[in-house]
């Protein structure tokens, strides 16, 4: 099994587990995280954009042009930031910690 650590946008930390080959996207959402995901992994929606722990952005295998491309559109991206959807579990990342972007921190208030 591998663990993953999300912190949601409120700053809660929620460890699941998964097995190995598992998509981060169902991961997330299995563990009740509010991520759309609305073109299930075809890459036409950033709706599964997270955020990858600094330490752990460097392990992924790097995202390809059409992932940045959809990354470019994302609300509230970051250096780090990933398609949930693109990555697959391995050992390796047993231990990995992803934040889940929140909506609202991107929009202006007042
Ligand atoms: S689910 Fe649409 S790009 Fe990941």
């Amino acid at each position: 099994m591998v663990s993953v650590v999300f912190v949601t946008a409120e700053g809660a930390r929620v460890t699941a587990h998964a097995q190995p080959g598992a998509r981060l996207l169902e991961v997330a959402q299995n563990a009740g995280m509010s991520l759309e995901g609305t073109c299930e992994g075809q890459m036409a929606c950033s709706t599964c954009h997270v955020i990858v722990a600094p330490g752990w952005f460097d392990r992924l295998r790097p995202a390809s042009n059409e992932e940045e491309d959809m990354l470019d559109l994302a609300a509230g991206v970051a250096r780090t930031s990933r398609l949930s959807c693109q990555i697959a579990l391995t050992e390796a990342l047993d231990g990995i910690e992803v934040r889940i972007p929140g909506i609202s921190r991107d929009m202006q208030i007042g």
